[in-house]
């Protein structure tokens, strides 16, 4: 394989959505990064291509990347995390950077290859798009998000209220992503709109614990996950 770095999407948690192309990319590869936000916890990620790793062959490297609201305090990582690569990449090794979904979706990875173009242009990175986690908790909940001439908006629910109201009225199918920190501020501004019973709240898509709620007076704070999101459709 030529040397170069491959960005590949694993998909939301379910082993089976990674592509085929992600899962021989991932074999084939010299070096695996995979980004965590916290060293003692162990990546989900990881978790979802770990019967294609090879841990005698191939190199096994963890990126820590604190998750933080600001993220401007974490270039330094970024950029650290771009040098590594750069230099395995320089050695003539294969650098699969996996992230789960799609890597051009709120990835972290979209931060280390920014800075990987600023210090590296000259090192090839080839995407490997994957099943992001918008598609399957659309299909778990069972509502489509665009036809026709729908208009489909897709966005932090960390938005600021006036914002996000404006958004939600006027789009047709509305995806908030991150809002485990903010759900109790969203449900009271979807009830103030009238689309409390046009949303639905998903909760880890392919993973121990997935759970989809109809009703979000029913989420209790336990039910609270950082990979969730809400999908309203009017
Ligand atoms: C940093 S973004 C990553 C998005 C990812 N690149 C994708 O394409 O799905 C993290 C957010 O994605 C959503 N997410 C990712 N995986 C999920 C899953 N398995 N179930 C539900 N939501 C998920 C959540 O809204 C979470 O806060």
């Amino acid at each position: 394989m030529q040397p170069r770095v491959i960005a590949v999407g694993v998909g939301p948690g379910d082993p089976e959505l990674l592509t085929l192309k992600g899962a021989r990319l991932i074999r084939e590869a010299d070096v695996v990064v995979t980004p965590v936000s916290d060293p003692k916890k162990s990546s989900i990620a990881q978790s979802i291509v770990k019967q294609l790793l090879d841990p005698v062959r191939q190199q096994l490297v963890t990126h820590v990347f604190p998750m933080k609201k600001d993220q401007s305090g974490l270039e330094e990582d970024w950029a650290a995390s771009a040098r590594e690569v750069a230099e395995y990449v320089l050695q003539g090794k294969t650098v699969a950077f996996i992230t789960i979904g799609d890597p051009f979706l709120y990835s972290t990875f979209l931060y280390m290859y920014h800075q990987l173009q600023k210090l590296h242009p000259e090192i090839p990175v080839e995407i490997v798009s994957g099943v992001s986690s918008i598609n399957t908790a659309a299909a778990l909940a069972g509502l489509p998000l665009g036809l026709s001439d729908e208009r489909l908006a897709i966005l932090p629910a960390t938005y600021e209220e006036g914002d996000l109201a404006r958004t939600l009225e006027e789009f047709d199918t509305i995806v908030l992503m991150k809002v485990h920190r903010v759900f109790g501020r969203i449900r009271l501004l979807l009830e103030k709109l009238g689309l409390k019973d046009k949303a639905v709240y998903v909760r880890r898509v392919g993973l121990p614990g997935e759970a989809v709620f109809h009703d979000l007076d029913l989420v209790t704070e336990d039910d609270l996950n950082y990979l969730s999101m809400i999908i309203v459709k009017k």
